[in-house]
């Protein structure tokens, strides 16, 4: 009988930049898993019968992104906690019993790049989030997991700041308002909007940023991202890009699917000195 390995893969559309497949395939040499991990572009109305296909061969686990979040959540039979407060997945699981386990790691993955790999506290502290779509509602609930004295979301269209915030408020102190309205400087200020992706800013008072303030794109590029070239200009003490949260929600599910966490440190290095 040919045994082939367990197949892994990210689909989304468009798929063809994504870095996944060289991560994935860097991680799996690295723990010596047996395991294949390809890109796949999905048409738009194709996910359910793709995914479904996908499974029931040799797929045990996908990675799904733009502009797929949501319908993997509804595509799954069960929800990890975080992924309920997501309301939408990056992570599917083919666990042992065939039932599809949806998982969100980008909350987990942007944590532990502030915490462990730039050693940035996030308890205590007052942070600010820009943005209050499905990237922000992603990180939320990980961001008040690690207890920061307040959690401000900042949005263009202020009624969402206020759904996010009133969505989240059993789990720690938070609040919605719009840019303008934004008071005071912060500790982190992270942009989940996706502004920067056409090279936008959002309209938020230079004010926020003090001299001790951890500046963090969730976005990132080879050039310094506008947002935080705005933010050094306005004497941020660091910015930081998303390469890091970007190979960290890898490593989390890697983990969730292998059973064994990475080393992230090496593949962070060649993808930023390769980055094209
Ligand atoms: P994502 O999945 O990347 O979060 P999304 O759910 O479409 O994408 O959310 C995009 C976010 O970026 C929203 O918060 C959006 O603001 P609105 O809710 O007001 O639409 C924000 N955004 C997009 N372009 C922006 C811009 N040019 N300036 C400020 N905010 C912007």
């Amino acid at each position: 009988m040919t045994q082939t390995n367990d197949q892994y893969a990210v689909v989304g559309n468009p798929i063809s930049h994504s870095k996944s497949p060289q991560i994935h395939t860097e991680f799996a040499a690295q723990t010596q898993q047996q395991m294949d991990y390809q890109a796949r572009l999905i048409e738009l109305d194709q996910f359910d019968r793709d995914v479904t296909a996908f499974f029931s061969q040799q797929g045990r686990g996908l990675n799904v992104t733009v502009p797929f979040k949501e319908q993997a959540y509804a595509f799954a039979d069960q929800h990890s906690q975080r992924a309920q407060r997501a309301g939408a997945v990056n992570t599917l699981i083919k666990q042992n019993d065939g039932s599809i386990l949806a998982d969100n790691t980008d909350g987990a993955g942007l944590v532990r790049d502030i915490t462990v790999n730039q050693g940035v506290s996030i308890s205590g502290k007052r942070v600010l989030l820009l943005g209050a779509g499905g990237a922000v509602r992603g990180v939320c609930q990980p961001i008040l997991a690690e207890h920061p004295q307040h959690l401000v979301i900042a949005n263009r269209t202020v009624s969402k700041a206020l759904a996010l915030a009133e969505d989240f408020s059993d789990l720690g102190p938070i609040s919605g308002c719009g840019f303008a309205q934004v008071e005071g400087s912060f500790d982190l200020i992270i942009n989940g909007t996706s502004a920067s992706l056409a090279g936008d800013l959002p309209p938020v008072p230079p004010t926020i940023i003090g001299s001790q303030s951890v500046c963090y794109d969730m976005m990132y590029s080879q050039q310094q991202t506008v947002f935080n070239q705005w933010a050094e200009q306005q004497g941020a003490a660091t910015t930081i890009d998303g390469l890091g949260m970007l190979v960290e929600q890898a490593a989390e599910s890697f983990f969730l699917w292998r059973g064994v966490r990475p080393d992230t440190h090496q593949i962070m290095q060649r993808l930023r000195t390769n980055a094209s």
